[in-house]
């Protein structure tokens, strides 16, 4: 595991979103109410970007640009089709004041 530090706790409240690289992927982070979700910027369905598509953060869902199928943040798992197969997912800590990822390499 390599532990990625996204930024300072205040600069990612509640309803926000970073994008991170994190080596050949791309990530984002989310906070939906103050609970951190990380999951890949890649759709299972076609591989096009999905955490730059409309989100929910009371539902804590993201919905894919490309042809809408949403997905829980928590979990990577769709819950419309046509994706069908979840995407990945990070556990996000805050230590030191900073939000961290553990992306697997
Ligand atoms: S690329 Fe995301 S639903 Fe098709």
């Amino acid at each position: 595991m390599a532990e990625i530090e996204i930024c300072p706790l205040d600069e990612l409240g509640p309803g926000k979103m970073r994008l991170v690289p994190a080596g050949t992927m791309t990530i984002g982070v989310f906070n939906c109410g103050g609970s951190f979700h990380a999951i890949e910027d890649r759709c299972s369905h076609d591989d096009g970007p999905l955490a730059e598509g409309d989100w929910d953060p009371e539902a804590c869902v993201v919905v894919c640009p490309r042809h809408g199928s949403r997905f829980d943040l928590e979990t990577g798992i769709p819950m419309s089709l046509p994706a069908f197969e979840a995407v990945k997912t990070f556990p996000v800590s805050v230590r030191d004041g900073m939000v961290v990822v553990d992306v697997e390499e």
